[in-house]
């Protein structure tokens, strides 16, 4: 029922309009039942042609082809439900199949062919076809038809423009290589399309390099035949001049002096001044030539490292002097000659400052000669002279134990053995089984002697062969022992201090923080140390916590040494986990009368015990340590021979090295360090 909110009047109007409605429906009602029965006959031949449509339909929905208008053959594409059409219309419908098959034929051909060119515009980046004119997703299926003469014409254009693309890639390569050598020399001289100016600016710039480099060396070669005429000698009617070192150089100024040594460095001033610094292994000189000297030869093709002597005065530098010379002096040369020659670029020809750990291991012997290095070297001369001075000093006799030995003191496993006329024998690991024999000869007896240990350890503190200072003093306490230990590092740090010794300077140019340590040094027994690690939380390479009897590794020694950063002597370690030797605490057994000494920056410096004196507890640590007494008779005898409370400590030079100049690592603290592998120069 229609519901209007509007007017009476509307009302009225709508009701008539519906009346005229209901009559054009009955009159269609009376025209369809009198057409009822030739429809029926019509039916049957409907039905055939029904069927025929069908399979036509059926074909269409296999190809997709939409050929039929809607409403006009079968609008839902069922095959059922459809709009019939004379006879002529299926006919033209089967024709036009036939024809949308040939055609969908030729424009598969003509898709593909167009995929393959999308694809090459893929390739090349290049998109030569309109939107919508051939394939606007460029994937080969959604495009629009054009005529062959258009698919040509593409084709046409990808080739030519592959060869373009090709052309443009190489001058983009070259382009980029100009770039980058701009980019390198700082130079922006490129615009873009500035190739061909630019290749021959290059061409005129190569041109003229090898016209300089021609002309160079034609001056070079006129420069050295003039040198080669130059004759210089030495003034007989000068005084005699005395043969001094450099050290010496400044009692001797202003005498005529011969000095030796190798070109250290060396600088021109023009043609008629030529500086060198001269190094004699007991300092530097800078030395001043002039004239015809800086002329000969062998002064304009002088290099680093070469030798020479030189005959001059040694001047003091004018006051306000501009210029710096070691010892404020250089030597004024009045003759001089070449003794040999060097490669050129000096210690350069073989090595430089980027050099590898290695390389500069395998060319140690000029590693050396550097300003640095050298240093090092000369500081190990002074702290081993130091610590002889000391024992010497403090009455000491110094001996010297043999190297080749039979006997083990530091445990089976770091032995170098060798072949010793054809019997075995070793490389000594410590000398102080034969200094404890030497006491009751000399009384307290010390040792600089090489030790040797085959540890297959890679860190910054292990060498295969290091030099061990160690003394033994019989009659002595553990607590005596402890006070001579730091007597020992105590005594060597102020005599590096005592301004008496002009080396000690060294040490404060290569560790500028050197101090002498102060006295009693920190101490903790070993069961202290295992409880600290664990209150400070260092833990072992699997995770777990150090525990009584455990070797302390080398990293977490360093690290706790460094945390606490003074000198720390760790006393009473286990017998378990020390050598045969060492003297058994009397109120534990378990524990011995021992000490290790550690320093900030390299850990273990020295190692230290009392030593078993009784015989038969002697040969039962052997039993213990599985090791056969009977080789060791010269060393049990001392137990039978008047046997007396002893002890003693063995120090490593290289580590105390590390620890008194603030070392990197201990191949830094030796001449020519034996390390894994290594065993060249
Ligand atoms: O602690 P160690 O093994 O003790 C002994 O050899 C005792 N016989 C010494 C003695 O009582 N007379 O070694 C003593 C010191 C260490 O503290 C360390 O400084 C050094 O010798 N040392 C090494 N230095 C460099 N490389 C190695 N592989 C070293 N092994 C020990």
């Amino acid at each position: 029922m229609y519901v209007d909110s509007g007017t009476v009047e509307d009302n009225i109007v709508y009701d008539q309009h519906v009346l005229v409605k209901m009559v054009y429906s009955n009159q269609c009602l009376e025209r369809s039942s009198c057409q009822g029965t030739a429809a029926a006959v019509k039916n049957q031949d409907e039905e055939k042609e029904e069927q025929e449509r069908r399979a036509i339909i059926s074909r269409q929905a296999n190809t997709s082809e939409k050929f039929y208008e809607k409403g006009d053959v079968d609008s839902k594409a069922d095959g059922f439900e459809y709009t019939p059409k004379p006879k002529s219309a299926l006919k033209k419908a089967q024709a036009k199949t036939t024809s949308a098959a040939v055609k969908n034929q030729d424009e598969e051909k003509k898709k593909q062919e167009r995929r393959a060119i999308i694809s090459r515009q893929a390739n090349t980046s290049e998109k030569f076809y309109e939107k919508g004119d051939v394939d606007s997703k460029a994937d080969g299926l959604e495009y629009t038809p054009k005529p062959k003469s258009a698919l040509k014409r593409a084709q046409a254009k990808t080739t030519a423009a592959a060869v373009k693309n090709q052309d443009e890639e190489k001058e983009k390569q070259e382009r980029r290589a100009i770039i980058s050598r701009q980019a390198n020399t700082s130079e922006k001289f490129y615009e873009k399309g500035d190739l061909e100016k630019l290749k021959e600016a290059k061409k005129t710039a190569a041109a003229k390099n090898q016209d300089k480099e021609k002309e160079k060396q034609e001056r070079r070669a006129k420069k050295i035949e003039e040198a080669r005429r130059i004759k210089i000698w030495e003034d007989k009617t000068l005084p005699t001049a005395k043969v001094i070192k450099i050290k010496d150089s400044t009692e001797h100024r202003e005498r005529r002096v011969k000095i030796q040594g190798w070109v250290h460095h060396l600088r021109r001033e023009g043609k008629k001044l030529l500086f060198i610094q001269l190094r004699d292994g007991t300092g530097y000189l800078q030395c001043v030539l002039t004239n015809l000297l800086s002329s000969t030869y062998e002064a304009i093709t002088l290099t680093t490292e070469s030798s020479v002597i030189l005959f001059g005065k040694v001047m003091e530098l004018p006051p306000g002097s501009h210029h710096k010379a070691p010892g404020d002096h250089e030597l004024i040369v009045d003759y001089w000659e070449l003794i040999c020659g060097a490669p050129s670029g000096g210690t350069y020809y073989i090595l430089d400052k980027k050099s590898n750990v290695d390389l500069q291991l395998d060319n140690r012997h000029i590693v050396i000669r550097g300003t640095n290095t050298s240093k090092n070297l000369k500081a190990a001369s002074l702290v081993t002279q130091l610590i002889r001075e000391h024992h010497l000093d403090r009455g000491y006799m110094e001996v010297h134990p043999p190297c080749i030995v039979q006997t083990k003191t530091e445990g089976g496993s770091s032995l170098f053995e060798l072949q010793y006329y054809g019997k075995k024998a070793y490389l000594t690991q410590s000398s102080h089984l034969y200094l404890e024999s030497v006491i009751a000869a000399l009384g307290d007896v010390f040792s600089i002697q090489k030790s040797f240990r085959a540890e297959k350890s890679r860190t910054r503190r292990h060498l295969s062969e290091f030099t061990h200072i160690e003394a033994e003093f019989p009659f002595i306490t553990f607590e005596n022992l402890l006070e001579k230990i730091e007597d020992l590092v105590v005594s060597v740090c102020d005599r590096i201090k005592n301004p008496n010794n002009p080396l000690g300077q060294l040490v404060f140019e290569i560790n500028p923080d050197f101090r002498t340590p102060r006295r009693p040094f920190k101490r903790m027994s070993y069961t202290e140390v295992i409880q600290y690690l664990k209150d400070n939380n260092f833990k072992k390479s699997d995770g777990t916590f150090y525990k009584l009897e455990d070797d302390i590794s080398e990293g977490t020694e360093r690290t706790m040494i460094n945390k606490i950063n003074e000198p720390i002597l760790v006393c009473r370690f286990p017998a378990a986990i020390k050598p045969f030797y060492m003297k058994k605490c009397s109120d534990d057994p378990q524990l011995t009368e021992s000490v290790d000494l550690l320093m900030p920056g390299v850990g273990e410096n020295l190692g230290a015990s009392m030593r078993i004196d009784n015989y038969d507890e002697l040969i039962k640590a052997f039993i213990e340590k599985k090791i056969e007494p009977s080789t060791y008779y010269w060393y049990s005898d001392q137990r039978k021979f008047g046997s007396c409370a002893h002890g003693g400590y063995g120090l490593g030079l290289e580590r105390f090295l590390i620890w008194i100049l603030n070392l990197d690592h201990i191949c830094d603290a030796c001449l020519y360090p034996r390390i894994l592998d290594r065993y060249k120069p």
